[in-house]
This record gives structure tokens, sequence and C-alpha cells, in this order.
């Protein structure tokens, strides 16, 4: 890839661009970008990795739990045939691909050297409720933290929490870029769940950034909520040109970001087509990114069709991180169709370096 030297586009934003939009709190203004690792001075670089994974709550759970997740997500809906061929033998299989899978991500994100991650993921009744839902925010708080707890099993939502490192600065880079570019996102500067108060930051968030080891390694996170469950959702094409819009605000900055699309692929939990996965579509979604032809997948939800409402709706963070890689090859790590885990399960990685 072609590097440019620092300063010498004119397009570049910093700190005084930021500035004209938001009179945000003084810790915003003062703060020095000291506390990133960028190298100083030599090259701009964009948004370096882009990742993408499912989050059903049995990805993160043993085996001997997978039974009672399904039973919770389908109740008394029909199971298709092929779930008959998913023993456990072969489920033990899948976890083991899921392992090495998450291992590839964070992989990934060790190797790029990430002074940030956005990750993308939408709130199901968590954060937001009736009350007030908006269809994109962003997250600027110093830090944040919510329940990886899977219910499904047991486990409270006061439970399990994990802590998240925020960043603020690059937050709302993120959020007068995209103010700058015609998106009109909600700002967070602190988290105060209306729905479920005991569980804080949502699976969407959590579940992966546990996965990835963020809560250890202490990596700067900034949740970017996008609706895909309640309305109002964007559409595919608008995701695509999110994606789009956050690789060009970063693309003249130094810190090295990444950017995590967290939810899919197609699935419908408790929903009429729960437990089926719909393999022609995710197959689809899958080919568009290693071919990239992630533009095309802003045909989605441009219509409506059964197999794209539910948890189906969350394609659209896959949709987001694809954009941000307008043009570029991603990689497609696996995908496991698991009727069992009620999901169409897949784990892709785009990379500029
Ligand atoms: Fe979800």
């Amino acid at each position: 890839m072609a590097l440019r030297a620092r300063g010498t586009n004119p397009r570049r934003r910093g700190a005084a661009a930021d500035r004209r939009y938001i009179a945000g709190p003084p810790f915003f203004f003062e703060k020095k970008r000291g506390g990133l690792s960028a190298p100083k001075g030599e090259f701009a670089m964009p948004v370096v990795l882009g990742l993408a994974s499912s989050h059903a709550p049995s990805l993160f759970a043993d085996i001997e739990y997978w039974p009672a997740i399904h039973k919770g997500l389908t109740r008394d809906v029909p199971q298709p045939r092929e779930l008959a061929d998913e023993t456990p033998e072969v489920i033990a299989g899948w976890i083991e691909r899921i392992g090495e899978a998450f291992a590839t991500l964070r992989r990934q994100i060790e190797e790029h050297r990430l002074d940030a991650v956005i990750i993308v993921g939408d709130d199901q009744a968590e954060v937001f409720s009736n009350a007030c839902n908006p269809g994109i925010a962003v997250y600027a708080g110093e830090e944040v933290s919510g329940s990886t707890s899977i219910s499904w099993i047991g486990q409270d939502r006061k439970d399990n929490h994990i802590s998240l490192k925020g960043e603020p600065s690059v937050a709302m880079t993120l959020l007068n870029g995209l103010l700058e570019r015609n998106f009109d996102p909600a700002l967070m500067e602190k988290l105060v769940p209306l729905a479920r108060p005991e569980g804080g930051l949502g699976h969407a968030f959590t579940r992966v950034a546990r996965a990835c080891g963020l809560h250890e390694t202490m990596l700067p996170t900034i949740p970017l909520f996008v609706s895909s469950y309640h309305p109002p959702m964007p559409s595919g094409a608008r995701c695509y040109a999110l994606g789009k819009a956050i690789a060009e605000i970063f693309a003249d900055r130094s810190e090295r970001i990444g950017i995590y699309g967290s939810g899919g692929l197609s699935h419908d939990p408790i929903g009429p087509r729960a437990g089926w996965v719909d393999e022609p579509l995710d197959h689809w979604v899958l080919e568009r990114i290693e071919r990239a032809e992630g533009e095309k997948l802003g045909h989605l939800f441009s219509f409506d069709s059964d197999t794209l409402r539910g948890g189906s709706g969350e394609i659209r963070s896959w949709i987001v991180a694809a954009g941000a890689f307008d043009g570029i090859k991603g990689n497609v790590v696996d995908y496991i169709p698991a009727r069992h885990a009620v999901t169409g399960l897949g784990f892709a990685y785009w990379s500029r370096d």
C-alpha cells in the first residue's frame, strides 16, 4: 500500500478540526494524545484492520450448555432436519474451530499493533429501550463495562462484567467526522442503560471484547451502536457508506485503528425461524467479502425478507466493517452453519498492512 508522509495532505484532520463541532467536556479538549502508541510523525495510517464475527451465546459456552441455549432460543419452533446430524462429536469439532477462529482474530489485533478498536454492534433492549433508540450512536466515555453472562444457562446479568478502556479523543474524532459527512449519530459520554441497568454494555460488544481479550490488553475500545433489531435501522447502503466514512475519517491520522463488526450471520433467536440457518444468504455475504465486492452488500435491507429479519439484521455490522475496506479483499476465517447454535457462525478479517 502507498503510505503518505504525515502533514502533506491538506485534508488532514486534527484536534483543531474536532473542536469545531462539539463543545465537549474539558477532558476531551485537554487530553493529550501521548497515550496512543502510534509512531510519531512518519506516516499517516488509515483503518488498518477490519474484523467481523458472530456473537451467538453458544460461541462462548462449553458443550454441555449448548442444548439448554438451543432450547431457550428456539422454544417450540419446528427444527430443520440438519439438526439431527449435529452430534456431540460434530459440535465438539465446531468448538475447536470457534476457538481457532477467535485466536486468529486476536492474532490479527496483536500483529496490527492497534491503538484503538471500534466495535460495531447492536443493542437488544439492553442499554436502549423503547424510551429511546438511536439508529447510530458513538460511545465516548473514558471507560465502559458490561456483562458477558448468558441468561439461557442461568447466569445473572449483574455477574461476569468486564471493563473496557475507552478513548474519548478517537471517539470524538469519529463523531465529528461522521457529522461532517452527513451522518447524525447520538453521542454517549457515559453509559446509563435504560432497559437492563444491571447488565451494562450489551452482549454485542462485551462477548467479542472478551473473546479477543480486550479487557485484559486494555486496548482502547469505542462502541459504535448501529441499530439492527429495533427501528430506526439503517439500510445496507447506509451501513456501507458509514464504513467508508469511518475509513475516510481516520485515513490521515496517526492512530492505527481497527473496526470489528459484531453479529450475524443469518439467525432468528426466539423468532419464528429460530434454529434455521440461511446458508445461501451467508455464503453470498462471505463471497462478497472475499471478492472485494462489499458494495453489493448495500443491497441488503433495501427490501423486506423473512430471513433478513430478526438477528440476521446484525449483518449490518459486517457491512459497516466491509465499507471501511471498500475495494479490498477480506479473508474468511471460517463459517459454520450451526443449527444448534441457532446461527450461521462467521469469522472474517481485512487488512491494509
Ligand atoms: Fe445479538
